[in-house]
């Protein structure tokens, strides 16, 4: 699985740091406050699970399933809910929690579909932010907190995939681009 790796954009160490800090920082942010890390599976599963423990806080955590990519490198645009919450969210305090901000759609719809159900805040924490060589054909999503930015590449580990393989990489790293061609789907970008 190692073999099929480019180069290692964020070691193991670093990232392990940064949760720590993210933790930190909502554990200062949130004292006192009902509150309910919301995680989108699967891609956020490993930070999610990280994150919790950094935070020295009483806190609920749920998960929403949804889906915008499939075995493929490029965003469908469409965002479908496979699994809804079970928590309700009316008057409580909720960070969503998410692998990465590419385009930004599956927030948008995520957001729009969250606000309607009245929590007292919605804000986001992401592992990652894709700095994108084409911002304007997405959509701008403010996080609250961000672990780092990457450049505009196809990542994978520390709970990203690529068809569904190298969530369990305790790193984040880029593919050999061979790996992409022998499994057929081209990658964007
Ligand atoms: P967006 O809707 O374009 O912001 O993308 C949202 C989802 O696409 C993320 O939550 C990831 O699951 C997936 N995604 C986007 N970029 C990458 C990547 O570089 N590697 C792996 N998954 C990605
Ligand atoms: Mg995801």
């Amino acid at each position: 699985m190692r073999d099929d790796i480019e180069e290692t954009l964020i070691s193991e160490q670093a990232i392990q740091a940064r949760v720590a800090e993210l933790g930190a920082a909502i554990t200062r942010d949130y004292a006192g406050k009902d509150l309910v890390l919301l995680g989108i599976l699967r891609g956020s599963l490993i930070f999610l699970a990280d994150l919790a423990r950094q935070v020295a806080l009483p806190l609920e955590i749920d998960t929403i399933v949804a889906a915008s990519y499939g075995d493929e490198t490029h965003s469908s645009g469409v965002v479908k809910i496979v699994k809804d919450i079970e928590a309700s969210i009316e008057g409580r305090h909720v960070v969503i929690v998410e692998d990465i901000i590419d385009t930004g759609l599956t927030l948008r719809n995520l957001l729009e579909l969250l606000r309607t159900r009245s929590p007292a805040s919605l804000r986001v924490c992401t592992l990652l932010v894709k700095d994108r060589v084409f911002p304007e054909q997405g959509e701008r999503i403010e996080a609250a907190y961000v672990g780092f930015h990457v450049p505009d590449r196809f990542v994978v580990g520390y709970g990203l995939d690529y068809a569904q393989r190298y969530r369990n990489l305790p790193f984040i790293g880029v593919l050999k681009p061979e790996v992409y061609t022998t499994t057929g789907a081209a990658p964007t970008p």
